[in-house]
């Protein structure tokens, strides 16, 4: 991959994802051996830069960088000087004085990891910046589905819920369209606006009307902390209109995945039957999470590729 940063998936190319893809099954054997180490970045610094809480973001990016022996550097807002009134850019210029190779980063700001990369050497990936885009999600949830569907060209994904202010959709609507795959959004309209059709998905207000012809039913969680008051009247009628549960997933595919980024708002988005099912996806998301990052840190940062007694 001819990259520096991996920013978004907005630009990238079938070929690009399905290398991406490509080189995490190979990384994935490695997390189920007794010694779960490759040299692959022996000797290289990986700094994650977390201004927004995470748990499953920041600790895969941080396993998968261990795994790679890279040496591993955390900074969270918690506990770091920009409570003290610094800078994102003086925060990074600092930062760059301690020689990093890569930094990976989750910003309330939509942008800040472009600017990041505009300004230093090092490697951006992005973890999530504000409602724009999450592209490591994407391409975890893209080999999720792979592994069960095969090519995604032609599938049919419904993501349903709060489109609109989800960084996870938006990724994965670039990535799934370069793909081949068909997109449809379901939610109220508040959520899911007619203008989300520009980015080439069907834009439905029912989540009836996109179960049944599903490949993957991909729910997302209701983001209260970037929602304004008017943007639903409460969880419980949410539920009601927008919740996976048994009776609307016996209208899909017996074959049909159930996805979800995390974290679940169990009994809002779907009802711990559903998260727990036999359809659900959601922990197979999680542990190809690990093998994702490794492959984009790898990747970005001219690993070497993995050899024989590696593989
Ligand atoms: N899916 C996701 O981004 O989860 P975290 O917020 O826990 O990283």
């Amino acid at each position: 991959m001819n990259r520096k940063d991996l920013l978004g998936l907005k630009d990238i190319s079938a070929e690009e994802i399905s290398e991406i893809l490509d080189t995490a099954v190979g990384f994935r054997a490695i997390s189920e051996r007794r010694i779960k180490k490759v040299p692959t970045l022996r000797g290289r610094t990986v700094v994650t830069f977390f201004m927004e809480n995470s748990t499953r973001t920041r600790m895969s990016f941080d396993l998968a960088a261990k795994r790679l022996s890279a040496d591993t550097l955390g900074f969270s807002a918690s506990s770091s000087a920009t409570k003290k009134g610094e800078t994102l850019m003086d925060t990074a210029r600092n930062i760059d004085a301690m020689k990093p190779d890569a930094i990976i980063i989750r910003h309330s700001a939509a942008g800040s990891p472009h600017m990041l990369a505009k300004a230093f050497p090092w490697s951006v990936l992005n973890a999530g910046d504000g409602i724009n885009e999450h592209p490591s999600q994407a391409l975890l949830d893209m080999l999720t589905m792979r592994d069960h569907l095969g090519a995604l060209a032609g599938k049919t994904v419904a993501i349903v819920g709060d489109v609109f202010h989800s960084r996870v959709a938006r990724s994965n609507i670039f990535g799934l369209k370069a793909m081949g795959a068909n997109v449809v959004v379901a939610g109220p309209g508040t959520m899911c606006p007619p203008q989300m059709s520009s980015l080439g998905v069907d834009v439905r207000h029912r989540i009836d009307d996109v179960v049944e012809d599903a490949d993957v039913i991909m729910m997302l969680r209701i983001q209260r902390e970037r929602l304004g008051a008017a943007m639903m009247s409460s969880a419980r009628e949410y539920s009601r209109f927008y919740g996976l549960d048994l009776d609307r997933l016996r209208r899909a595919s017996p074959e049909v995945l159930v996805m979800h980024p995390g974290p679940i708002n169990r009994g809002v988005e779907m009802t711990p039957e559903v998260a727990d099912g036999d359809r659900s996806v959601i922990m197979e998301q999680v542990t190809n999470g690990v093998a994702v990052r490794m492959a984009l840190l790898s990747l970005l940062l001219g690993g070497e590729p993995l050899g024989e007694d590696h593989a």
